[in-house]
């Protein structure tokens, strides 16, 4: 037997995620390779026959779509979403997740918080025992940005953070520009003791538009292990 590449793993996610899927539903489409992977399915399904209506979390996740035949409509008329499909860049068990590698959490929380559930797919390699590995995007203003980093820091500093390292996240040499026009900083943390209290401390900052904590949000988590996906559900 061949042992399953990280992007199978990715699609098993995303096959499962389509299986919750059914004709009539409003869909809020992910960003990222993994929700790449369920719009490669979903295309065909849609050209079948499949009724759905969709609002896209990014530029790039639309003109995918558009390619695949999948309708696209505006967020503000379509929701209530019945449901979004996302990746994550790590999850909890809690389903508590940290998204943004792709520049698009401002859009996905929008998104996000405009459905009645929320389902992540991701591949075995992003569930984690506490969120904080992997740097958590900040999108911020451009005005005032070096400011900004240091009412992060001082967030930082002051919830015990003492070694947390910001980067501005750069493409060659220009700053990434997220779709709303925002930068992000790359906020190395370290483990997350309490990621509410974070989240929270974040969002208070003047000039921080959105971080990547999401805490609440995600209503189903599908991690694809090898021969199996396992289906994690929020308590009710
Ligand atoms: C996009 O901004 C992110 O939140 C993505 O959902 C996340 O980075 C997962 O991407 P992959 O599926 O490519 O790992």
């Amino acid at each position: 037997m061949t042992t399953p590449t990280q992007d199978s793993l990715k699609r098993e996610a995303a096959a499962k995620a389509l299986e919750f899927v059914t004709s009539g539903m409003k869909l809020g489409l992910g960003t990222g390779s993994t929700a790449e992977a369920f719009l490669e399915l979903l295309g065909p399904r849609v050209r079948g026959g499949l009724d759905v209506d969709c609002a896209a979390t990014s530029e790039r996740t639309a003109q995918k779509a558009r390619a695949l035949g999948i309708p696209l409509g505006e967020l503000d008329a379509l929701c209530p979403l019945d449901l979004t499909i996302d990746g994550a860049d790590e999850a909890d068990r809690a389903l508590n997740l940290i998204k943004g590698a792709g520049a698009a959490l401002l859009r996905e929380k929008i998104v996000a918080a405009s459905s009645r559930a929320m389902m992540v797919i991701a591949d075995e390699t992003k569930l984690v025992a506490r969120l904080g590995k992997f740097p958590l995007p900040v999108e911020v203003v451009a005005f005032g940005r070096g400011s900004t980093a240091l009412r992060i820091k001082d967030a930082a500093r002051a919830l015990g953070y003492e070694d947390m390292s910001i980067q501005l996240r750069m493409a060659g040499d220009a700053p990434v520009k997220t779709d709303s026009g925002n930068l992000v900083y790359d906020c190395a943390f370290g483990a997350i003791k309490d990621a509410a209290a974070l989240a929270a401390a974040l969002s208070a900052i003047p000039g921080v538009v959105e971080h990547g904590l999401f805490i609440g949000i995600a209503t189903t988590l599908l991690i694809a292990h090898p021969g199996e996906v396992e289906v994690i559900r929020r308590p009710t």
